[in-house]
């Protein structure tokens, strides 16, 4: 069975064919980096209009590299929501105008389900149940899993995503967007002690997330230096936030598998991407007696791949989506 996956969620264009559930035969994804860089965020207006010129591009080169043509899709899965209203748009109408024209079933997928189940478009696939640790600039969320249709939230952020932390301390550092990848590369060179930055917690058992606190101390640090320092403490200042943001995301990841009783971890997200993130959890695995899956990093970020699963799945129980379907900017898992 082929799916033909879409997304167009925010700042990344994407298409994707999926053989059967399992054999990823292509995975197109054009990025907006550069358009959205100089502004420091995603300017929603200038995604959209991105995604307009390289919805066709992208879904034609992703059946290329494939080597089929519309004719044998079996299923197209496109993301629905939650993501920018406008952006979702208008890969939602590219596959609804296909679906209609080519009499082919459409499944409307939410994308937090795509990266929850971005586990198994990679080698090593957990079995269910599991508890999984969504972390991306839209969301933090902690799940339990029981199927790839059956998801409970066991908890989320209360104000910033971890990734838009990273996205906002970046921005106040001056460096740029997005700001994870810039973040984890120079604190390679720092010391994470260097600065002591807060862990929210909140309150006992608490599986719910906070970190606009610890932006704020990150900006009270950086008005506190002399503006001739900032440059020679960047490293130590990132490697101090991204410990911080790592430690919260394992305790509360460690937390969630005693009051579930799991034995599994998945880490998804594009906050997944983090190597150091990677390395604490991966290290907390055997002391709490879990076996931790970490997402293929090429699999964290925004992609298709992970649509075209997620609609499988939902195609499976005959979860199709009917004419009247809309995008929505919230999920209903949030
Ligand atoms: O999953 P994603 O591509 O899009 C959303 O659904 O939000 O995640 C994007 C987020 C951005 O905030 C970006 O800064 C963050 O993931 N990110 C990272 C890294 N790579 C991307 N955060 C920390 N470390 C990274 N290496
Ligand atoms: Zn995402």
């Amino acid at each position: 069975m082929l799916v033909l996956g879409i997304e167009s969620s925010c700042d990344e264009t994407a298409a994707a064919v999926l053989n059967n559930g399992r054999e990823l035969l292509a995975n197109t994804v054009d990025s907006q980096i550069e358009t959205h860089a100089v502004y420091g965020g995603v300017v929603p207006e200038l995604a959209s209009r991105q995604h307009v010129r390289n919805i066709y591009p992208v879904v034609t080169t992703a059946l290329r590299q494939a080597g089929v043509g519309l004719d044998e899709i079996d299923l197209l899965a496109v993301t629905e929501g939650p993501g920018l209203v406008g952006c979702l748009l208008v890969g939602h109408a590219f596959a609804r105008a296909i679906a209609l024209s080519r009499r082919i079933p459409l499944v409307g997928v939410d994308h937090l389900s795509g990266h929850l189940l971005s586990i198994f478009l990679g080698a090593e696939q957990p079995e269910f149940p599991f508890v999984a640790m969504l972390a991306s600039g839209g969301h933090t969320s902690l799940f339990r899993l029981d199927s790839p249709t059956d998801f409970e939230l066991l908890g989320r952020t209360r104000d910033d995503a971890a990734g838009e932390a990273f996205d906002k301390v970046a921005k106040l550092l001056g460096l740029g967007y997005p700001g994870g990848p810039v973040i984890s590369r120079l604190a390679e060179a720092g010391d994470p002690a260097s600065f002591s930055f807060p862990r929210a917690c909140l309150e006992k058992d608490s599986l719910d997330f906070s970190f606009s606190g610890l932006k704020t101390a990150v900006a009270l640090q950086v008005n506190r230096l002399r503006p001739t320092e900032l440059p020679s403490r960047l490293a130590d200042l990132c490697a101090a936030f991204q410990e911080a943001v790592a430690e919260v995301i394992v305790g509360k990841t460690m937390l969630a598998t005693q009051l579930t009783g799991c034995h599994r971890v998945v880490l998804a997200g594009g906050v997944a991407a983090n190597p150091r993130l990677r390395e604490l959890l991966l290290a907390a695995g055997p002391e709490h007696d879990l076996q931790v899956y970490l997402t293929p990093r090429q699999f964290c970020t925004d992609n298709a791949a992970m649509i075209a699963l997620a609609g499988y799945h939902l195609f499976q129980k005959r979860e199709l989506t009917g004419a009247e379907t809309d995008v929505y900017s919230r999920s209903p898992y949030s």
